[in-house]
């Protein structure tokens, strides 16, 4: 396939944590080890990195963890690696290491970071890894299978008590800016309504859609409020509730149980897709891009390109989860 050019690689895991994020570290060594390239797993993300707190990774070290949620390098959000004088300490430590190409794996702010290295003469490759699904340059990124699954057990399950004592339930995805999971968790569980960051909605539009569903003669309505979403889910309950439009209302906020649990086959799939691709593309001599899933391949996008957008959530689902709530 390709001669190593490399002997050591590093891997980290950074940002929020995603199931699948194990997987990816597993693909990473495995495939590098085949390669003959020596790996160093990085601790607590670029906090790590600038602590140096690095550990060798064999393929023992990575057996028994595809299906474990979480990461066993740990995780962080550092504030401190914005700053270019602890940059300048994170390389010092790879250089010490004889760490020659890296690999970060984690969400939006991660290939922030993996950038800012990558223009300081780092060879880095990124391998996205968030429940949102925010991040430009992939149609999937790890954990988001998973965090959708969750969702919609979870949604069943409020259903059922939904339909049981005529309520309306407001539950709240997580997502940051992006409306991804509750717009595709509208779909599959079945919403009445969704209220995403992307779209404006008014209160009394959704007090409309539940009285619509009561007449209707639903036994439930089930409303999924993303996190980002304008009108907060408290003031919204409490609006449909003075509105007493047949319907009495129950908030669940999911939290992060949306981002723990054992990784999803789909994730187990696409996190070792990517681990491996982006060793080969560091062995490649390519470096400086995300790995990124289009259509049914994958392929790189320059993290230079990754940083200046956001994933949108596709508006096609959106009308599509509208109409299907009828
Ligand atoms: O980016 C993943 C995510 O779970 C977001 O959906 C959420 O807004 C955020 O992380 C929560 O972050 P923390 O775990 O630091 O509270």
């Amino acid at each position: 396939m390709m001669s190593p050019s490399l002997s050591t690689i590093g891997v980290l895991t950074s940002g929020g944590d995603a199931p699948g994020m194990n997987a990816a570290i597993r693909a990473v060594t495995r495939t590098a080890l085949y390669h003959g390239v020596q790996v160093i797993g990085i601790l607590n993300g670029f906090d790590g990195l600038i602590n140096g707190e690095f550990r060798p990774l064999g393929a023992r070290d990575v057996g028994g963890i595809l299906p474990r949620g979480g990461t066993i390098l740990q995780t962080r959000r550092s504030e401190r690696f914005f700053e270019t004088r602890y940059q300048r300490e994170a390389i010092r430590h790879l250089n010490e290491a004889g760490i020659e190409g890296l690999i970060v794996i984690g969400g939006e702010g991660s290939m922030h970071g993996a950038h800012a290295l990558s223009q300081q003469g780092v060879r880095v490759v990124g391998i996205p890894a968030s429940i949102d699904n925010d991040i430009w340059g992939t149609n999937m990124s790890i954990g988001v299978d998973t965090a959708l699954n969750t969702i919609m057990d979870a949604v069943d399950r409020l259903r059922d008590t939904a339909s049981s004592h005529n309520r309306a339930f407001l539950i709240e995805t997580m997502g940051r800016g992006c409306g991804y999971l509750a717009v595709m968790a509208g779909i599959i569980c079945g919403a009445e309504m969704v209220l995403i960051p992307e779209v404006e909605t008014k209160v009394e539009e959704v007090i409309a859609a539940v009285e619509d569903a009561y007449r209707r003669g639903k036994a439930h309505a089930i409303i999924l409020v993303a996190e980002g979403a304008s009108i907060k889910i408290h003031d919204l309950a409490q609006a449909i509730d003075q509105a007493d439009v047949g319907f009495k209302t129950r908030i669940t906020i999911l939290g992060h149980i949306q981002r723990g649990g054992s990784p999803t086959a789909y994730d187990r799939l696409l996190a070792s897709r990517m681990g491996f691709k982006a060793v080969e593309t560091l062995l490649a001599g390519e470096h400086g891009v995300m790995v990124g899933l289009k259509g049914r391949l994958m392929e790189t996008v320059p993290l230079s390109q990754v940083i200046e957008h956001q994933r949108a959530v596709n508006m096609e689902y959106y009308q599509m989860a509208r109409i299907l709530a009828r």
